[in-house]
């Protein structure tokens, strides 16, 4: 098939290269001739693990092409994916201007032969509606097109994996041609099928989304319960978890959620809600337990580093990816600086996006050792496996008092007291 894809960022770029690699002709559609040309030489601009691999390997076939140009992608293709962002607006709605924008410019260009545009952004219920009609307002009398909602799953660090190895595959249209055609071209791509109506497909992804932020949020209210109990959260969490009902997956109490996905889909739900008359009490309390994980971890450093000069491990928002959208470090790093710390960062993959945020108003560090010297705390925001074995002789000789405040609990509190550590994890007794 030929296929276009409108986006090129963690969604539209893996998913364009992995239908590329199965054989398709796919188009990639941007809007900066800067970061087009970059493409076109192999570089995928983000960092996501495999991507490069893949990029060049059908960059070398043929497969994969990258344009500004609508009329040279989208009239030979069958099926045109919108693959842009929806960030938040200041009110906590979705964005929608971009994907309305670029439905216009494809119902501007489209071929005579049946068309499907499947939008994989996510999208308040009723988007898909608007899309349809802006396309049958705009497009020519001898076009025919249909729209669907596939939305996507994948999570940044793992997303070629997640791409190619789905739970479920979700497609929501009123069109049997359009569904039909989007299960032939996913054919290759093991996980069940979900063909539904488009509004239950624009929830679905809400709803997933939502549910994964109330498991994490609900571990970190534990974990505060732990906290002033003297109870362990591991324990507690990994006992409760064996109940097959339960499960112990996606409860990793930590310094809250970030990214950007669950954050502002969290908000976009409880906007929805509002606007539909319906109670997100229960929503709203899962964004306020997220940036309570936040606070209560600042305040764990504002009471026991020893001196202002500090050290963090880990500012993307999880590990394997260079994301900074929505990452804890950024709420961190801001309140800190507010209180006059001097900031010593050090992430293998993230530095030049925090750079973007924060310029020389902190400090960055190639080496995570480099970065200790004279410091009165480690902070460890991600868990990047690199620090998980890390040389804790050598961290305790650099630093100049050797704490750690651990916000994803990596490390054993045992060996820490053995080794002579101050070392001050998540829902885990201190060790003092
Ligand atoms: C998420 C969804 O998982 C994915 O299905 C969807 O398509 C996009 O949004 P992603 O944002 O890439 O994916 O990251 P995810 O792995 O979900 O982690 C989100 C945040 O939650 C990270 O900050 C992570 O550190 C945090 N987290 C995750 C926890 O704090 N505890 C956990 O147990 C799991």
């Amino acid at each position: 098939m030929t296929l276009t894809f409108i986006g090129h960022g963690y969604v539209g770029l893996v998913t364009a290269c992995i239908l590329a690699d199965f054989g398709n002709n796919v188009w990639v559609i941007g809007h900066t001739q800067e970061k087009i040309d970059r493409l076109k030489k192999g570089d995928p601009i983000i960092f996501e693990p495999g991507l490069t691999e893949l990029l060049h390997k059908n960059l070398k076939a043929n497969r994969i092409r990258f344009t500004l140009d609508y009329d040279q992608a989208i009239p030979q293709s069958q099926i045109v994916f919108i693959a842009v962002g929806t960030p938040s607006t200041n009110g906590g709605d979705a964005d929608l201007s971009a994907v309305f924008k670029v439905a216009k410019r494809i119902a501007k260009h489209l071929g005579t032969e049946f068309t499907t545009i499947s939008c994989k952004s996510t999208v308040p219920v009723g988007t898909n509606k608007k899309i349809e009609s802006i396309l049958q307002a705009e497009k020519g009398r001898n076009t025919s097109v249909a729209v669907a909602s596939c939305p996507e799953f994948l999570r940044e660090g793992s997303a070629i994996y997640d791409t190619l190895n789905p739970d479920r595959i979700v497609i929501g249209c009123d069109s049997k041609k359009a569904a039909d055609l989007l299960l032939e071209l996913h054919r290759p791509i093991n996980g069940k099928r979900v063909v539904t109506d488009l509004a239950s497909a624009e929830l679905i992804k809400y709803t997933a989304n939502a549910m994964l932020a109330t498991k994490i949020s609900f571990a970190n209210l534990i974990s505060f319960f732990c906290e002033k109990t003297g109870a362990d959260v591991e324990n507690v969490l990994d006992a409760v978890g064996l109940d097959k009902r339960i499960g112990r997956i996606f409860m990793d109490p930590g310094v809250g959620y970030g990214g950007s996905c669950l954050p502002k889909d969290v908000r976009a739900l409880t906007r929805m809600g509002f606007n539909l008359n319906i109670n997100t009490d229960f929503l709203e309390n899962i964004n306020d337990i997220n940036i309570s994980a936040q606070k209560y971890f600042i305040q764990k450093i504002l009471n026991n580093a020893k001196s202002k000069k500090v050290t963090i491990w880990g500012l993307t928002f999880k590990p394997n990816t260079d994301d900074v959208r929505e990452a804890p470090s950024l709420f961190i790093i801001s309140a800190l600086l507010k209180n006059k710390y001097k900031i010593s960062v050090y992430d293998p993959v993230g530095i030049s996006n925090v750079k973007q945020e924060f310029g020389d108003r902190i400090k960055y560090f190639e080496d995570p050792y480099g970065a200790l010297q004279d410091s009165s705390a480690l902070i460890i925001l991600t868990e990047w496996n690199e620090f998980r074995q890390v040389d804790l002789g050598k961290i305790k000789k650099t630093m100049r008092h050797p704490l750690i405040i651990d916000g994803r609990n990596i490390y054993n509190p045992d060996l820490m007291k053995k080794l002579g550590f101050k070392y001050y994890s998540v829902g885990r007794k201190p060790i003092k």
